[in-house]
């Protein structure tokens, strides 16, 4: 006989950029490629969630669950499932696609699969990407030291993700039509997202908080109506940009690099120490990635690039 516990199912949840310039916690994107990959079953142990592998993390993320944003996200949904936890547990393994500390939303991708995968296995019947937003983004919090949405949102819902903080788990999503590309580029150097955090003021003038809301609207506008000049002047950071850009060596001549090959502009992404940049098409986004690339190298780091469309696919079944 083949026990239902036995069965594994696995769930794939892509890289995001958060922030997107000037929508600091509010704004996330999904990339098609590259993600992390979360397996996950049924035990015999009531309320007991396992993490029985991680793969591709240098041994560097806790195997203990309650420690793992992944094994914090199964443990929220099984805590909502009480009928199930009193006969199962869950045990998950990882495969880490993507870096850790990168500015990829590594840790919201773990959270975005494991939510996903345990929901499915505990609903009998198919589930809705955003009933797992809840968990996965109590889980992020563990990771970052405070909870945020911008990067779990995406990578579960897919395209263009906008948070509110009042009430993270109904997020504004949309695709954009704006035919572009997104550059990323990682160097080879860690900046914890709390480090990054830490780094930001308590409280901001007036001024810059408006400059940041009209450039926020001005990027989605432009989004939504596929206007590359509205989106080129709506990626500016008067916020956040300032204040982490010299946790990341040579950030200025990376964007200035993006920008001079043609992108429509950048910031960091998430919360570094990755750069993005946008792309509009007829511009070719793998010079733009080699300029940045060459932009860190002029500065004794080396990087790798991904380039991907704005994902309208979030989490899903692998
Ligand atoms: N909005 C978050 C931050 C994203 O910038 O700290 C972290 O991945």
């Amino acid at each position: 006989m083949v026990l239902r516990s036995a069965s594994w199912i696995a769930a794939f949840a892509p890289a995001t950029v958060a922030n997107v310039g000037p929508g600091y916690d509010v704004f996330g994107l999904a990339l098609e490629e590259p993600g992390d990959v979360v397996s996950a079953r049924l035990t015999d142990e009531p309320g007991v969630v396992r993490i029985a592998s991680i793969e591709g993390d240098g041994g560097r993320l806790p195997r203990d669950a309650d420690a793992n944003t992944a094994g914090r996200a199964a443990r929220a949904i099984l805590d909502a499932a009480p009928e199930k936890a009193a006969e199962h547990g869950i045990e998950l393994e990882l495969i880490k696609g993507l870096p850790l500390c990168s500015g990829l939303g590594s840790s919201g991708a773990s959270a975005a699969a494991a939510a996903f995968v345990a929901l499915t296995l505990v609903t009998d019947g198919p589930v809705d990407a955003r009933d797992a937003l809840g968990a996965a983004i109590a889980a992020e919090a563990v990771a970052a030291g405070a909870p945020h949405a911008d990067n779990v949102a995406p990578s579960l819902l897919g395209g263009f993700t906008i948070v509110r903080p009042d009430d993270p788990t109904r997020p504004a999503r949309f695709e954009p039509t704006l035919p572009c590309r997104v550059v990323v580029v990682t160097p080879d150097h860690d900046v914890p997202t709390r480090e990054a955090r830490a780094a930001l003021p308590a409280s901001v003038p007036l001024a810059d908080a408006v400059a940041n809301v009209a450039a926020g609207a001005t990027l989605v506008a432009g989004l939504i109506t596929g206007d590359a000049d509205l989106v080129r002047r709506g990626l500016a950071d008067r916020l956040v940009e300032p204040h982490r850009a010299a946790l990341i060596p040579g950030f200025a001549d990376v964007k200035a690099a993006a920008t001079d090959a043609g992108a429509l502009g950048g910031s960091i992404s998430g919360a570094g120490p990755s750069v993005f940049a946008l792309v509009a098409e007829g511009t070719d986004d793998a010079a733009v990635a080699e300029a940045m690339v060459d932009a860190f190298a002029r500065h004794g780091l080396e990087a790798s690039a991904i380039r991907s469309p704005i994902s309208g696919r979030g989490v899903r079944r692998r």
